[in-house]
């Protein structure tokens, strides 16, 4: 095996200059020299990103798993593949080395194959952090079956519409989940949640919690006791390059998620090159990702990249609070963590804390930090960098999307410089771009803009499932030949990047992509409610929380505004989720429109972030005279 590693910063500037100018040669010598191919591919690259269409590795054969387990077996049977950290610090942490890995992947696709599910059919699964929702992962892709993981702390609701929107054949739940000092009946939900499906075939039941659960006969069916009969064998499929991976939803500007695909090589290529780089992973290196493996960061960054190095990933099933502010630093103790990867709002909820919550810990083993989901403010940066990592660990800030399916632009630590509040520079082989709003580049340094991404790379997602053209619409029409990120950003005097925000109707709640259609529409299926628009507002540990303007019906005008809030975040928890319920909410007359009647969510914006000074020219509004009543009722 080669090396993909970039170890100075002579070799960063060489590398990327090489990857712009020949990115086919720089993406084959990666792909030929650090992975396991059934088939060499025939070309390298066809893209037209006008039409959203691009492919690597054509032609190619290959499975994922075959890279992420069967090829260390030979060295490293017995290395520790993933170390499983359980939310209850009485019960024993689990070391699963490669070897067992393998077999339990084995069995779970023979059980998956045993229970009709073939290449290419679609599997959801709903699962806390326990080992079984790896191996459930891996297993589908051994098969060639294409997972999509729905983050366990979405609502019935919200899990019907993933799992008929890409009309899974099965579900994988477990009886329910142990999140802090919380207990959460998973299967309930999803029972409820099946009663809108009609294409789920069967439901495979880890257990965990041992709660009680109900089995409905020939369709639900307990995990273990089919692990127990099935072989430990399972030849994988063999994939072409661009057959699917996965789906996972993100949020989008209209109502319904969007499920992002990715397919094969391109994906597993990229994921294992940036992991190596970004974390500067090492042999007997303890690396621990604490993001959940229901959202991109945990598949590329706790499963595939991590496992395709050959690396040791921890999965924690808890919470940062639980039993203390401590825990995360007495993982670290315990594991002698050395890469450790989290998101800035977890970071501002344990600086907020007592110190002695992590003084009292070793965190010396720690070499890497990094950080992802939003941007990170100087206050938290600089907390991280002194209390974490003792000024000694470079803090690498992630910027990535579900869309870009790894991270794009990053320090790479001891090889490129940090800056608080930065991501700094593209990995070699990303080419961003900043546009103005006529569309045009903006060259040079020190400006600000639309970032882009100017040419392919191998782990973009190649569509929207079902809508090619929703995919091309939302990503590559604003800036054409180019994918458009929906965030802003900064190049500053050297040509590092500052992420600022979204440009577009996606609020980031601590960390959690949200669009404020879906939570418009739920708001507005309560039946006291006419209209409604949701804006973000700045919090100091979620980043951003949402703040609701909501207009009454009549019907609602007599009643207890205080229980009707209520009412509304419940309808909220239903829809979506508890992750998404307003932090306020404000009943007002009207909402501040265009003459086409598009809502002026800049300054609904401006006035729930208190800034009412300078709100810009509103004479252009349908009806200016609301915003004043709208200040007013504040
Ligand atoms: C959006 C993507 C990438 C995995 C987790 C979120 C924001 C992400 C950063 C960062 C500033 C960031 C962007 C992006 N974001 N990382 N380091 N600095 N902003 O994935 O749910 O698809 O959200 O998260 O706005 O577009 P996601």
């Amino acid at each position: 095996m080669g090396s993909y590693k970039i170890d100075n910063l002579e070799q960063y500037f060489a590398t990327y200059r090489s990857s712009v100018e020949n990115p086919e040669s720089f993406w084959e010598t990666i792909a030929e020299e650090n992975f396991v191919w059934r088939k060499k591919w025939d070309k390298v690259l066809e893209h037209n990103l006008k039409e959203a269409e691009v492919k690597w590795f054509l032609n190619a054969k290959l499975n994922i798993t075959e890279n992420c387990i069967d090829r260390h077996l030979e060295t490293n049977a017995d290395k520790t593949a993933i170390l499983w950290e359980p939310n209850d610090t009485e019960e024993k942490p689990r070391h699963i080395s490669y070897k067992e890995l393998h077999e339990q992947v084995s069995k779970f696709a023979n059980v998956l194959r045993e229970k009709g599910i073939q290449k290419g059919d679609r599997v959801c699964i709903y699962l806390p952090m326990i080992p079984e929702l790896a191996f459930a992962v891996l297993a589908c892709a051994r098969i060639g079956a294409i997972h999509s993981v729905v983050f366990a702390g979405f609502s019935s609701t919200a899990l019907a519409t993933r799992i008929n929107d890409s009309e899974c054949k099965m579900v994988i739940t477990s009886d329910g989940a142990f999140r802090g000092g919380k207990t959460i009946d998973l299967k309930k939900i999803v029972d409820e949640a099946l009663k809108e499906c009609e294409c789920v075939e069967t439901v495979l039941v880890a257990e965990r919690t041992k709660s009680n659960i109900e089995l409905v006969p020939n369709r639900d069916f307990l995990l273990q006791p089919l692990l127990d009969n099935a072989s430990q064998h399972c030849e994988p499929e063999i994939m072409d390059a661009e057959d699917p991976l996965f789906i996972l939803y993100t949020s989008g500007s209209t109502g319904k998620p969007k499920g992002m695909l990715h397919t094969t090589a391109g994906y597993m290529v990229y994921a294992a090159y940036t992991f190596k780089n970004i974390f500067q992973y090492q042999e007997n290196d303890i690396y621990w990702c604490t993001a959940d493996v229901g959202w991109i960061t945990g598949h590329s960054y706790i499963l595939y990249g991590p496992l395709a190095n050959g690396a040791t990933t921890v999965m924690f099933e808890g919470v940062p609070s639980y039993p203390d502010f401590g825990r995360f630093w007495e993982i670290v103790q315990k594991h002698k963590i050395t890469q450790f990867y989290t998101a800035p709002t977890a970071i501002r909820a344990l600086a907020k804390e007592n110190l002695d919550f992590v003084e009292k810990y070793d965190l010396s083993s720690v070499k890497v930090l990094g950080t992802v989901g939003e941007p990170i403010n100087e206050e938290a940066w600089h907390w991280y960098n002194d209390h974490v990592g003792k000024k000694k660990s470079p803090i690498v800030d992630t910027w990535w999307q579900t869309e870009t399916g790894g991270i794009m632009i990053s320090p790479i630590p001891y090889v490129t410089p940090t800056k608080p509040t930065y991501a700094t520079l593209p990995l070699p082989g990303i080419q961003p771009g900043l546009m103005d709003e006529n569309g045009k580049e903006i060259l040079g340094n020190q400006v600000e803009g639309r970032l882009c991404i100017k040419f392919p790379w191998p782990s973009m997602a190649r569509t929207i499932w079902g809508n090619h053209q929703r995919y091309k619409e939302t990503y590559f029409t604003a800036f054409p030949g180019t994918y458009f990120t929906g965030d802003g950003a900064l190049r500053d005097e050297v040509g590092y990047y500052r992420i600022t925000g979204r440009v577009d109707d996606v609020i980031i709640v601590s960390g959690h992509n949200l669009g404020t259609a879906p939570i418009e529409d739920a708001i507005n299926e309560h039946p006291a409610v006419a209209e409604s628009a949701i804006v973000g507002f700045p919090h100091d540990v979620k980043g951003n929380a949402l703040y609701g303007y909501v207009i009454l019906k009549e019907i609602g005008e007599g009643r207890n505004r205080e229980n009707l809030k209520k009412e509304i975040n419940q309808e909220i928890a239903d829809k979506i989720g508890p992750i998404a319920k307003l932090d306020k909410i404000q009943f007002v007359s009207g909402l501040p429109k265009t003459r086409s009647g598009k809502i002026m969510r800049r300054i609904l914006r401006k006035i729930a972030a208190n800034e009412t000074e300078n709100l810009g020219d509103i004479s252009t509004l349908l009806n200016p005279e609301v915003v004043e009543g709208i200040i007013k009722g504040k």
